[in-house]
């Protein structure tokens, strides 16, 4: 169980890059693509202004290159060792680039819209998915308080298959990022698996230890990882849908190393400080297995709205509500079929009752705090994620098909969606469908009742 020697391998990020600090490449200016979004008061969504956003693509997308030449120092899934020996050389000796954020990535940003493609033929290279931050102006994260406010959007998910995630979701990440590059660039990124693969880490390069993928071309994992709590707003294709809340404990941004990581990218799954595996609402896990998916109640051949209630305040999350809006009417969130689970929404008695109801022997969301912890994260102030991937440890299983796959799926919480447990392989859905996209737009942010018009008595 969680010892106290894994937090002391925990280092707070005020201890950032003051010395070193990351050069930025000439190649390619920084542009940031703008969006702007909605900041609602008032009743019923009519009440909003724009907010003049923009977007950042993460740092571990980017080119990194020699600073006085165009030999690369990350190449594939490896990094050069003549550039990159250690952390601390690595640092000084390679620029971080700017992005060509259509031409390389496929991302485009309308007014009030962001699409993802998910393979993008370069000049240079072939790119795959994407994340992106929504920021506040070109240095500074825009900061999120969710707890008492409700969050809305649109998505267009009708070309996502089976084994990609159109993710839209909030992590506890620092404001500024790290370093020189800053969030301008796109640092500071940490999530609840305690991200090791990330090429930079707390403001150094994560060189040291690093082990390239055996199934990614582009990855590998670093001996260090970055954990925060995370807040799953969407994890979602045309199949299958999940509202996930991870408590981690710090909240805020660390580090981990090594074993004490747990997550993803870890032996052991469970060894780290923050709940890998989520308290969860995916209507098909519950048993509702004809409500989301094309042609269902929530039909994912078209767009949709998608509402998220946060309910409390301060640090006090006691709820986490869902309604969906299409075509001008309101769905609520379905009530679970499988006996012994009710109510549409997360609370921690949902929680407590999911880890009955599936017989989970490890439930880690309760093990780091639950609710409670999830509502301090939150009033650290979170960072608005867009993302498209395909998953290269678990074929996305655990969101759409029965996973693990070796379990029966008539036992509770084991099936999750409709898609096949052979399919979501990332080498099969890039080539199979390599014009795969995700379009988010029409975000609105303000307190509860202020983005849409919710019927009374729901
Ligand atoms: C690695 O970096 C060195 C400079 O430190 C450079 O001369 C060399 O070409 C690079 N190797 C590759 C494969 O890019």
């Amino acid at each position: 169980m969680m010892s106290s020697f894994a937090f002391k391998a925990i280092t707070a990020f005020l201890s950032a890059s003051a010395t070193t600090a990351q050069l930025i490449g000439k190649e390619q200016t920084e542009t940031h693509p703008k969006m702007a979004w909605k900041r609602c008061t008032g009743k019923g969504g009519n009440s909003c202004t724009n907010v003049n956003g923009e977007v950042v693509i993460d740092a571990n997308w980017r080119w990194l290159h020699v600073k006085d030449g165009y030999a690369n120092c990350y190449d594939g899934n490896k990094w050069n060792a003549t550039a990159c020996p250690d952390n601390k050389q690595c640092l000084q000796n390679c620029a971080i680039e700017g992005a060509d954020y259509q031409g390389t990535y496929g991302i485009t940003a309308g007014s009030d819209s962001l699409t993802l493609k998910f393979i993008t033929k370069g000049q240079y290279a072939t790119n795959i998915g994407s994340r992106l931050y929504l920021m506040k102006d070109t240095n500074n994260y825009e900061m999120f308080k969710l707890v008492g406010n409700e969050f809305t959007f649109d998505v267009d998910l009708s070309q996502l298959p089976c084994g990609l995630n159109g993710a839209l979701y909030f992590v506890s990440m620092p404001q500024k990022g790290f370093g020189t590059p800053g969030a301008k660039y796109g640092t500071g990124y940490c999530d609840a698996q305690c991200a090791r693969d990330l090429k930079y880490i707390n403001g150094e390069a994560n060189v040291e230890g690093w082990e390239p993928s055996s199934n990614d071309p582009n990855a590998g994992v670093g001996k260090r990882g970055a954990c925060c709590a995370e807040m799953d707003i969407w994890e979602a294709n045309s199949i299958s849908t999940a509202l996930t809340p991870h408590s981690c404990q710090p909240e805020g941004y660390a580090v981990c190393e090594d074993t004490t990581c747990g997550g993803t990218y870890s032996l052991d799954r469970y060894a780290g400080s923050c709940d890998a595996n989520g308290c969860d609402f995916n209507p098909y896990r519950v048993g509702v297995k004809d409500y989301y998916g094309k042609g269902m109640t929530v039909d994912t051949s078209k767009k949709m709205t998608v509402v998220t209630q946060f309910l409390g305040s301060g640090t006090d999350l006691q709820e986490i509500k869902r309604f969906y809006v299409q075509d001008g009417k309101v769905i609520t969130n379905p009530e679970p079929t499988i006996p012994g689970m009710t109510g549409n929404s997360l609370t921690q008695a949902w929680c407590d009752t999911e880890q009955k109801v599936f017989q989970e022997d490890v439930y880690p969301f309760n093990k780091f705090g639950g609710m409670a912890s999830m509502g301090k994260g939150m009033d650290l102030g979170m960072v608005l994620v867009m993302s498209l991937w395909d998953d290269h440890y678990a074929n996305m299983l655990w969101l759409d098909s029965s996973y693990p796959t070796d379990a029966d799926p008539e036992k509770p919480g084991v099936a999750r969606g409709s898609c096949d447990i052979g399919s979501g392989v990332p080498a099969d859905v890039e080539s199979s469908s390599p014009n795969a996209q995700v379009k988010f737009s029409n975000i609105k942010f303000g307190p509860i009742g202020s983005t849409f018009a919710q019927p009374a008595g729901t």
